[in-house]
């Protein structure tokens, strides 16, 4: 059911500070303007690959959700996967049929991409928070 990677979600402390890692160590040359979403308590900044992309995330605010993850981090890493899929609803339907938890209200809500997105506990993801995301309507 789960289609192509759309991106890798890594926390980090600065967005600043992983553009360079990005850009001078790495080599990427795409990379986004850095944009605030103040709801979820992020700033976003988008790393485009050949294949996929890189979400870099950045606390926003002082109960933006990746406080805790940088607790346990404090230099950032690897935060969620996120897998294209055609319809989020029976995504959603079929992740809760199985006994998968969706975080949150557990309806999906617009994510960085401008697109409906859910996240599904990690507990039942083999400890991986993995987000799954509408595929976009045209490729990026
Ligand atoms: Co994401």
């Amino acid at each position: 059911m789960i289609g192509k990677i759309n991106h890798v979600g890594v926390a980090t402390p600065s967005i600043e500070d992983s553009i360079k890692l990005y850009r001078d160590v790495l080599g990427a040359t795409k990379i986004g303007e850095k944009f605030s979403m103040p709801e979820q308590g992020v700033w976003v900044c988008f790393v485009d690959l050949p294949n996929a992309q890189i979400e870099l995330i950045e606390p926003y605010g002082d109960d933006s959700p990746i406080h805790g993850f940088l607790k346990h981090n404090p230099a950032g890493g690897q935060h969620h996967i996120c897998f294209e899929v055609d319809d989020i609803i029976e995504a959603r339907d079929a992740m809760k049929a199985k006994g998968a938890r969706i975080l949150g209200t557990g309806e999906p809500r617009i994510g960085a991409h401008g697109e409906p997105i859910i996240f599904v506990h990690p507990k039942d993801m083999g400890g991986v928070l993995v987000e799954l995301m509408k595929k976009p309507s045209a490729d990026h």
